[in-house]
């Protein structure tokens, strides 16, 4: 595989990364993933504006952006991925210092890497929905940066994995907030439900694209606290994100719920959003 490394395309084999990267040290990084359709980068500027904002957020150094799209597309078209939909994976730590110390110092240079790999759409999953536990969110007050510290996420991903659920939803409080690489909505009597925008949610671009179309074909938004004690009041729920799409929740572990299997708002939206992907 080829990928992007530091200002260069190259062979996956040569790239290397010093331990004394803080990235690898402390975590000190921002991450994107950006869906690719033949032939579109699925909402790329929102991407971007998301990228810049959590660098801004962590203070590292906002890279030249200019011709990423043109990096982007020589990615796809050299892994020989043109025509089929591909993950990009996109990292930027605040880059290599020696000797560790916590505090960064400002001529620290950002490490910057991309990957592009192949996406096998989960059909059966879209098709049949999920299974999803909940758990409390124990992650800090700023998961609206999209930070590369994700041991939260990736330990309630593994619980979920050892259980064969497909994504763990947190609450804060009993309050919903998101799943561990997805945000959630609801459906009850035809009106969409979604916890606000805050720093304890990451601002998802599927959700927003999820928003506009409800928008769009009439179907009320209400953009609120969600309690876990109130999940019996649900018509339909389904987990958003660029690699989950709109993904339907056939089950809440555990919890007595009304939902049984995908809905028919589920299906409007996910025909919706294949047509902005492929269309
Ligand atoms: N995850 N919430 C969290 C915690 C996420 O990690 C993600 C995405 C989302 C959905 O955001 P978007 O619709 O912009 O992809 C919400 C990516 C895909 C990942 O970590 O692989």
């Amino acid at each position: 595989m080829l990928v992007f490394f530091n200002g260069q395309i190259t062979d996956q084999e040569k790239v290397f990364i010093s331990p004394f990267d803080r990235g690898f040290q402390f975590s000190d990084g921002v991450y994107e993933v950006i869906k690719y359709y033949p032939k579109r980068f699925f909402e790329l500027d929102a991407h971007i504006a998301r990228l810049k904002n959590s660098l801004n957020a962590l203070e590292i150094p906002v890279p030249n952006l200019d011709n990423f799209k043109q990096i982007l597309e020589e990615l796809i078209a050299r892994n020989n991925l043109v025509n089929s939909p591909a993950n990009i994976y996109i990292q930027i730590s605040r880059g290599y210092q020696f000797p560790r110390r916590h505090n960064f110092s400002p001529d620290v240079k950002p490490t910057f890497f991309i990957t592009v790999e192949k996406y096998l759409s989960p059909e059966e999953e879209l098709a049949n929905g999920v299974k999803v536990g909940l758990e409390e969110d124990i992650r800090w007050h700023r998961c609206d940066i999209k930070s590369t510290s994700l041991i939260p996420n990736v330990l309630s991903k593994h619980r979920a994995a050892q259980k064969g659920l497909s994504e763990i939803i947190w609450h804060r409080k009993g309050n919903i907030t998101e799943g561990t690489h997805s945000n959630i909505c609801f459906i009850k009597e035809n009106s969409l439900f979604t916890p606000p925008l805050s720093n304890f949610i990451l601002p998802g671009i599927t959700r927003k694209v999820v928003l506009n179309l409800c928008r769009q074909f009439d179907i009320p938004v209400n953009e609120t606290e969600i309690n876990i004690n109130g999940l019996k009041e649900f018509d339909e729920a389904m987990i958003l994100g660029t690699v989950t799409e709109i993904t339907p929740v056939i089950k809440f572990e555990g919890i007595d719920t009304n939902l049984k299997k995908p809905g028919p708002i589920c299906r409007l939206l996910q025909r919706e959003y294949k047509k902005l992907c492929y269309e």
